[in-house]
């Protein structure tokens, strides 16, 4: 049984590094830990890095990486994704030392073609996060619209071990489901809704308080960064929510207040009912460009 200590980071190509990197400082609150040519290395913990920005002719998300609980799981889960069919391979200590990480696998899910990792004992930095333009907390979600809707639940919850924290859905168009990466408390490390294509709908970062997501619409609005959607609050984490365009146009979100569920005993998931209501308690409607350009690299 895979057993997942968090989301551990994502690797986004991005158009212009210098732009990209300069945004996810100086706005959505990030520190720069390592700056190489086309390559930079952000944290929002006192991990290494909570995001990767790749220099690219086209944007996208190009791998979402899982720490494991425990080191000693590492041949474990590799032992079990091969049984699975999904050839992982271990990376090099060459690169795994490039990325500051312990042991670490990839595979593709069978659907999307989206890589991941599973990884261990990623370097951790002398000082804390100090969190400065914009009060994060810690990156906490990954969310994809999908033509493969009922595969990739099943893939999510029968093969790596995610657990269901709510669905909605009509039964016709709509269907989302919000999962954790067990025993992650948060309500969702990943959400998946049907759609007509495959791609990233946003990336999350929890904001400390509900004050500093206020204080981000002024500041987001003073930079000219989109908003595009909210600030409202999500009926099945109850969080408080913001969501505004990277430079890419790929969909970013502040969020703060998200339930958390404890490993033993936790609550059964509910069917949510597919109102616009679920979505925004407070009434809102998201843009047009709202989850619109994350496109997904799979080559
Ligand atoms: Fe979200």
């Amino acid at each position: 049984m895979i057993r997942h200590k968090k989301l551990g980071y994502v690797v986004l190509n991005v158009t212009n590094l210098d732009n990209s990197v300069d945004f996810y400082e100086n706005i959505v609150g990030l520190q720069v830990v390592e700056l190489k040519n086309t390559i930079a290395f952000l944290r929002c913990s006192s991990d290494h890095h909570n995001l990767i920005l790749e220099q690219a002719g086209e944007a996208g998300l190009k791998r979402v990486a899982y720490e494991l609980e425990k080191e000693d799981q590492f041949q474990g889960v590799f032992d079990y994704l091969t049984e699975k069919g999904l050839n992982p391979i271990e990376l090099s200590a060459e690169e795994t030392q490039s990325l500051a990480q312990g042991r670490t696998l990839r595979f593709k899910d069978p659907h999307m073609g989206v890589t991941y990792e599973y990884y261990v004992d990623m370097k951790q930095m002398d000082s804390p996060f100090v969190p400065k333009k914009a009060k994060i907390t810690r990156f906490l979600h990954v969310v994809y619209e999908t033509n493969k809707y009922e595969e990739m639940l099943d893939f999510f919850t029968n093969t790596l071990n995610f657990r269901v924290s709510d669905t909605s859905s009509d039964n016709k168009e709509s269907s989302w489901a919000w999962l954790r990466a067990f025993p992650s408390p948060y309500h969702h490390d990943m959400a998946i809704t049907k759609g007509a294509e495959n791609k990233l709908n946003h990336l999350a970062y929890q904001a400390e308080r509900v004050d500093d997501i206020g204080i981000q619409v002024n500041k987001l609005k003073n930079a000219n960064v989109p908003i595009l959607f909210g600030p409202g609050r999500h009926r099945p984490s109850s969080s408080v929510f913001l969501y505004f365009a990277d430079p890419d146009r790929i969909t970013l979100e502040y969020s703060q207040g998200m339930e958390e569920f404890p490993e033993e005993g936790a609550r059964q998931p509910r069917e949510l009912e597919p109102t616009p209501e679920t979505i925004d308690e407070w009434g809102g409607t998201p843009e047009p460009d709202f989850g619109k350009f994350g496109k997904l690299i799979t080559d």
